[in-house]
């Protein structure tokens, strides 16, 4: 039996188990608990063309004009045409989405579809809904959770297993594979302000590129306009589903911020950003108002217990107070269509992978349909792959040096000012040299405790998406340069 080793417990890696686990010795590795993904988080839906007057090829177009024709063609078909098959079996397995009264799947709309075409489950709960469902079809396969993924073993340029450590008694172990699938996620904690899990540390992509695989795209960061924001911190995501039923972004005086932009609160995601923090930088706050949606509370119960939580009087004022903050990444581990990296016998799927299919923008709720299409697609390779031979080398470790590194809170507001929502030629090329001060490049990941070896990652994906910003002079997308003034603090 071949043995997979699948770095990462969201929708991806999940559900690339139930692919495999009857043909394979499967192993799942996950830093924390299996609760503890971005797929657990999302709230928007996933996006799918089945109802009967719309098609693969409106949700390609929407794909498409969403990316800025960034995108790969051939991805976007493939993930338009694959898409709707697999949730129809896992409809047919028991997968229960939102219906309508009369049992119609319920199909909702977000920003730049064309069409209604958003399922949902349990109301702004869905990716939990859905991840949690594919978790209780995993029947026979390894977990080790609390155990993050530290190093890639490459044998003669083959992928041939993956360093392990536990986090519980900080056991170093290594995992020898047929093949490795990194379904990491992204890095949305280099950012102060994040939807993302706190687990989320650009793991994936930083073991990845230390072993030389391409990367590809890492210009193209996507933030969303509403997080709960309170104090300048960041309590989750306030889903688009709200705006795309009819609330409104507004400053402290009810002025409606996005009044004269064309789609006006529904514009485009890196639009609507940006003219939130050009409206926050004059000094105005940001709120959403909910005044428009009378069920507010029924139709939204996750977004809901989340204000609760933080004592948010939104049932009175009809407001809730948000900012905008790193949500995705658009780029990562270049792979082709079956998710094959450049490195043979290693994969990457979902976030983590870069296959194309968003382009320049990732279109809302295309994600946790490419987790199903690209783990999909991994499975149909990784049932032809050869069985890999693997040679026991001795690898003595090399002495480290001493970590000069930032703190996680200098470098994400570093990253903030000048890899965020609005970039400048002269602020990439200070925070690059602001980087190069640290050694993050030289340590070796195994010696490393937990916190310096999540900045270590997030440093060398930092690095990357600078790198990558300042080879795409022009604005694409979600990358979008002006020329201004430095903004780097001193280091
Ligand atoms: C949202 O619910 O606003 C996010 C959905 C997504 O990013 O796909």
């Amino acid at each position: 039996m071949r043995k997979v080793i699948i770095i990462g417990a969201g929708l991806a890696g999940c559900y690339l188990a139930t692919q495999l686990q009857n043909t394979c010795d499967v192993t799942i590795v996950t830093k924390k608990s299996i609760q503890d993904s971005n797929s657990m988080l999302a709230q928007g839906g996933i996006a799918a063309s089945l109802d009967p007057g719309d098609s693969p090829a409106q949700h390609a177009a929407d794909t498409l004009a969403a990316g800025q024709y960034h995108n790969k063609p051939a991805a976007v078909n493939q993930l338009v045409a694959t898409g709707p098959k697999l949730i129809q079996h896992l409809i047919q397995d028991g997968m229960a989405f939102d219906r309508q009264s009369n049992g119609q799947l319920d199909f909702g709309l977000e920003g730049a579809h064309s069409h209604h075409r958003i399922l949902h489950a349990n109301g702004d709960r869905t990716g939990a809904a859905l991840t949690s469902f594919v978790q209780g079809e995993i029947h026979q396969v390894h977990w080790k959770p609390y155990s993050t993924a530290i190093d890639l073993q490459v044998q003669d340029n083959v992928c041939v297993g993956v360093i392990i450590r536990n986090d519980k008694n900080q056991a170093l172990e290594t995992l020898t594979s047929d093949a490795v699938v990194l379904a990491t996620g992204g890095l949305g904690n280099l950012f102060p302000l994040t939807t993302n899990n706190q687990t989320i540390t650009g793991d994936g992509i930083a073991i990845a590129a230390r072993a030389g695989a391409a990367i590809s795209d890492m210009a193209f960061v996507q933030f969303h306009p509403t997080l709960l924001s309170l104090h300048g911190k960041c309590y989750g995501l306030i889903t688009e589903a709200i705006r795309g039923s009819g609330a409104i972004l507004v400053d402290e005086n009810n002025h409606r911020i996005m009044a004269n932009v064309p789609k006006k609160d529904l514009a485009p995601r890196d639009v609507v950003a940006r003219h939130l923090k050009a409206w926050q930088e004059q000094g105005h706050q940001l709120f959403l108002d909910i005044s428009a949606i009378l069920d507010f509370t029924t139709r939204f119960p996750g977004v809901t217990e989340n204000l609760d939580n933080h004592h948010v009087p939104f049932r009175t004022t009809h407001r809730i107070p948000i900012q905008p903050g790193a949500h995705f990444v658009m780029g990562g581990i270049t792979t082709d269509l079956s998710a094959q990296t450049s490195i043979p016998h290693l994969f990457a799927i979902g976030e983590v992978a870069c296959n194309g299919v968003h382009g320049a923008n990732r279109l809302a709720s295309n994600s946790l349909l490419d987790c199903l299409v690209s783990a999909k697609k991994a499975a149909e390779a990784i049932q032809k792959i050869d069985a890999v031979t693997i040679i026991p080398q001795d690898t003595p470790a090399a002495p480290q040096p001493k970590p000069l590194l930032p703190s996680l809170t200098d470098l994400q507001q570093n990253a903030w000012q000048n890899l965020g929502v609005v970039r400048t030629k002269a602020g990439l090329t200070a925070f690059q040299n602001w980087l190069s001060q640290f050694n993050y490049q030289e340590l070796q990941p195994s010696q490393l405790n937990a916190t310096d070896l999540a900045i270590t990652n997030l440093c060398l994906c930092a690095s990357l998406i600078d790198k990558a910003a300042l080879a795409e002079p022009k604005s694409l997308g979600a990358h979008y340069i002006q020329e201004t003034t430095v903004k780097t603090q001193a280091g």
